[in-house]
């Protein structure tokens, strides 16, 4: 279980990057010891919704004592839409940072892929900024024209990015944007959508190349104890002796050939 406790963060900044997508800044104490690939549970302030929503810590300003966040916002009467209509100064129950976060430190002096599709899209920009390595490729996938976060990437690595429907970069996604580019990497970091994962997986492993991914499973609790979050694993749990991994406590990253997908 974790000892890490609810603290009533306060909204900084808010501002919509595209539509359904908006950009959060908190001024939260989980800022201090925070990871890229690292999550926040984010609580509503409505009492008819009691488990928090897990978003992906998107930027780190330790100095500041504040974390961005980038979500969309899925549907009407949503948490994520209750989200989306706070302002500065308005307070948000927070707990953070959870889970394990990407092991960037492996990457020095080596030629990385760092890919991230749809809302997986916004961690991989603190990982990109705090990866020290040989060649920086980032990677990532969108639906369309609004390729949110763009800018930001830009300034952080070389950039390559797929649009479904072909309006920016290579039509079709990360993986016709490595084929498109002919590019190549010895390690790989990536997080998105199950479909875009399995397909980096087992380029990865066909390939031989190390390859972490960030899970974004359905969960409850976010804390280890409900179980509703496992993902099946090649090596036995140490506490249940079963197949199986929590991704909110064990993960969300994992190295690609200890889980399956
Ligand atoms: C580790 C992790 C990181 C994530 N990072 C981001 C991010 O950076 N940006 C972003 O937009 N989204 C992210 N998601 C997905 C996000 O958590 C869901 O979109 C959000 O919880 C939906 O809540 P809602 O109130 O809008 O929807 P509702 O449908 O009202 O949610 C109902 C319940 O189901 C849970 N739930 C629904 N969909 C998901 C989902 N896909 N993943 C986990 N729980 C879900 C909710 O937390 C809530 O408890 C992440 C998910 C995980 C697991
Ligand atoms: S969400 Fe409860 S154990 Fe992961």
């Amino acid at each position: 279980m974790t000892t890490k406790k609810k603290e009533q963060a306060k909204v900084v900044s808010q501002e919509q990057l595209a539509d359904g997508i908006f950009s959060m800044w908190i001024q939260t104490e989980a800022a201090g010891s925070a990871r890229p690939g690292q999550f926040i549970s984010m609580y509503t302030n409505d009492g008819s919704k009691l488990l928090p929503r897990p978003i992906s810590i998107c930027e780190i300003d330790k100095e500041g004592g504040k974390l961005r966040v980038v979500y969309r916002v899925t549907g009407e009467k949503t948490g994520t839409e209750e989200f989306s209509q706070m302002k500065a100064g308005d307070t948000i129950p927070v707990i953070g940072p959870l889970g394990n976060g990407f092991p960037f430190e492996k990457a020095e002096g080596k030629k990385v892929f760092l890919m991230g599709g749809g809302i997986g899209v916004p961690p991989i920009l603190e990982l990109a900024k705090q990866m020290e390595c040989e060649k920086k490729q980032i990677v990532v996938g969108y639906r369309d024209a609004h390729t949110f976060l763009k800018e930001e990437f830009e300034q952080a690595g070389e950039l390559y990015i797929s649009t479904e429907d072909g309006s920016v970069g290579t039509k079709g996604n990360v993986m016709d944007a490595i084929r498109e580019n002919a590019l190549e990497a010895d390690m790989i970091y990536a997080c998105g959508p199950t479909p875009m994962l399995r397909a980096i997986k087992q380029y990865a492993e066909a390939n031989g190349i190390e390859c972490y991914i960030s899970l974004e499973e359905r969960m409850a609790c976010g804390i280890g104890a409900c179980l509703a979050c496992v993902c099946k694993s090649k090596e036995k749990d140490a506490h249940s002796n079963v197949h199986n991994k929590r991704i909110c406590k064990d993960g969300p990253v994992f190295l690609s050939t200890e889980v399956e997908i």
